[in-house]
């Protein structure tokens, strides 16, 4: 009960007079429509934050434009700051200097995701291009990409893969592209004897897997440019140590969509290869699923998918159905040892689909094949 003290008029507090948050946002026409807007601009400032290297220092603690006074342009950074706060990422102390809100804290600790997103972005300048001329090829800036995906994956996955190997390390791991090579430093943190190698189809990638990793081992050998679907090319490049290993694993996270073609028999050919030129290894697949629009309709404002499937759509990316990879795993001559599901949804007849998963796949003996 509001007490009013009869001799003053009761001044409502600025909270009361606000209606509750809710109404402001969620799921009002409005909220939804400043969502929708508001993705354009925050995504590319959070994304640029994280590049830069600045997202670092703002989870420390308290922090101002003058921190980075002396490498980048205040009044850039200051115009940055004020849109954060205005949207509820950062607060402000009453020294004038910025803290993350725990809204900011989730979101900038995830920019990963936001440059990964914007990786495509040239595909979304390009639309009114692409719908009309056949011509029109816009390209992924695999910087962004390798960076984005890294710090995603590197929370968000590679752990989860860790725990597969809790009473068994591996003692080498070929990483099939590799992208920024954090999966293959994170394994080596891990375990300091294994010997790694980093396969992509991109020099960039290459070239970064190779800046974080060679001070590790101490040599550039550590990763080649290879299409990860030619086993007989990239199995020749890998040095002998990593190839004959005898607990070799061989890791390949979220690349078998980007040469599958959408096509099952092509990862049941390229799993078949795998198995005949490293018979001994283990393989950790790290995927998402193409899950049906209607699906992802029902559970939308939850999910991200939509906005993957997107790209991977646009880009011509064989993202592979759920059911197709069970019928995959069929197929090869990997049994299912351990498996790792992410954000499941429920398909219409009941069936639990997961958004993204881990397998790891031991190789059968020779005469169960
Ligand atoms: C989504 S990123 C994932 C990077 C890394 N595996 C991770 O999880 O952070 C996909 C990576 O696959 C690489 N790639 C694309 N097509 C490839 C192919 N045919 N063979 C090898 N690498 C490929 C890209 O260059 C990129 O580095």
């Amino acid at each position: 009960m509001v007490r009013t003290d009869p001799s003053r008029p009761h001044l409502k507090s600025q909270e009361e007079l606000l209606p509750p948050r809710g109404i402001y946002g969620g799921n009002t026409k409005r909220g939804k429509l400043v969502a929708l807007l508001r993705g354009y601009f925050a995504s590319p400032v959070i994304a640029t934050l994280g590049e830069m290297g600045m997202v670092e220092r703002m989870m420390e603690g308290d922090f101002s434009e003058s921190d980075w006074e002396s490498t980048h342009r205040v009044e850039i950074i200051s115009a940055m700051f004020r849109y954060l706060y205005s949207i509820g990422l950062l607060m402000k102390r009453t020294t004038g200097e910025y803290a993350l809100t725990p809204d900011g804290r989730t979101s900038l600790g995830r920019n990963g995701a936001f440059s990964l997103l914007m990786s495509y972005a040239e595909y979304f300048h390009e639309l009114p291009t692409m719908l009309t001329a056949r011509g029109a090829k816009p390209s992924v800036n695999r910087r962004r990409n390798v960076r984005g995906s890294g710090q995603l994956h590197g929370k968000k996955f590679f752990p989860a893969a860790f725990d597969f190997f809790s009473s068994s390390a591996p003692t080498a791991i070929i990483d099939l592209g590799c992208g920024d090579g954090r999966f293959l430093a994170l394994a080596r943190e891990r375990w300091t004897d294994l010997a790694i190698f980093g396969v992509d189809l991109s020099e960039t990638a290459v070239e970064q897997t190779r800046m974080r990793l060679s001070p590790m081992i101490g040599s550039r050998r550590v990763a080649a440019v290879a299409n990860g679907y030619d086993v007989a090319v990239w199995s020749e490049a890998v040095p002998e140590n990593v190839r004959r290993s005898p607990q070799l694993v061989i890791s390949m996270w979220f690349v078998g969509h980007e040469f599958s073609e959408g096509s099952a028999e092509k990862m049941v050919a390229f799993f078949s290869e795998v198995y005949e030129r490293c018979p001994q290894a283990k393989v950790i697949l790290g995927e998402i699923n193409n899950i049906p629009a209607e699906i992802l309709a029902e559970d939308h404002d939850l999910s991200i998918m939509p906005e993957f499937l997107l790209f991977h759509d646009l880009s011509g990316q064989g993202v592979l159905s759920w059911n197709m990879w069970l019928g995959i795993l069929n197929k090869i001559p990997y049994i299912l040892k351990a498996d790792r599901r992410f954000d499941e949804v429920r398909s219409s007849s009941g069936e639990q689909i997961p958004a993204s998963f881990i397998w790891l796949l031991e190789p059968k003996a020779p005469t169960l094949r």
